[in-house]
């Protein structure tokens, strides 16, 4: 179990590329391709304490029980449709973690999150789960998309965010303290429409050129 509720990784690596992520003259192409980088970035923090096994293994020298991850037992899910972005990259690092999706769109004017896609892999209670989602705005989302991984069975939940607003933290600290965040940045606060401000903008549109 990760210990803290909250982790913003620092490393200078995470913060330059997020800068340049932030800058809205930056074209979807790179903001795609920068998503990718940082989310192998933040992968390398949130699988830091992952379930291993061994393996026999026969190096040119001797036999060996090498340390291998327990790759089965991981599921990771994509909150859609911006957490695609995050889970290609950490598919790409992983790639025998089972995949889910949960599809929730936000209701602009409640800013309530409404289902419209659920699938995610069987065995959930036995899994480690990593919920990945962009931008942790309000929480309403990220909070529902948990229920509904619990409502399934998932007891080992940690969540991958970009960004991070105070009152989304808040939010799943108060509906999941057993469910701990790791991000590249604890933003300033929400505007009235509920955008992470300085934020980077929707990161949705920012990746597919939608607006
Ligand atoms: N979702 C986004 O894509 N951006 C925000 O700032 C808030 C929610």
């Amino acid at each position: 179990m990760m210990s803290e509720h909250l982790t913003v990784v620092k490393h200078p690596l995470v913060q330059h590329k997020l800068s340049l992520m932030r800058d809205k003259a930056t074209p979807s192409s790179l903001f795609r391709q920068l998503l990718r980088e940082i989310s192998q970035l933040l992968a390398y923090e949130i699988t830091s304490e992952l379930p291993m096994t061994t393996k026999k293994v026969e190096t040119p020298l001797v036999e060996m029980d090498a340390p291998v991850l327990e790759g089965r037992k991981l599921a990771l899910i994509s909150i859609l449709r911006a957490g695609n972005g995050l889970l290609d990259g950490v598919l790409e690092l992983i790639p025998e973690a089972r995949v889910g999706f949960v599809g929730l769109y936000r209701d602009e004017e409640t800013l309530q999150p409404v289902q419209y896609y659920y699938k995610v892999p069987a065995h959930l209670d036995e899994r480690v789960v990593i919920a990945v989602d962009p931008m942790l705005a309000t929480g309403n989302s990220s909070a529902a998309a948990i229920d509904l991984l619990k409502a399934s069975g998932a007891k080992n939940i940690r969540f991958l965010c970009l960004l991070a607003a105070p009152e989304g933290v808040a939010r799943m600290k108060e509906a999941h303290p057993d469910v701990p965040i790791v991000t590249a940045s604890l933003d300033e606060r929400l505007n009235d429409i509920g955008y992470i401000l300085p934020g980077l903008g929707d990161a949705g549109d920012r990746m597919y050129g939608t607006k």
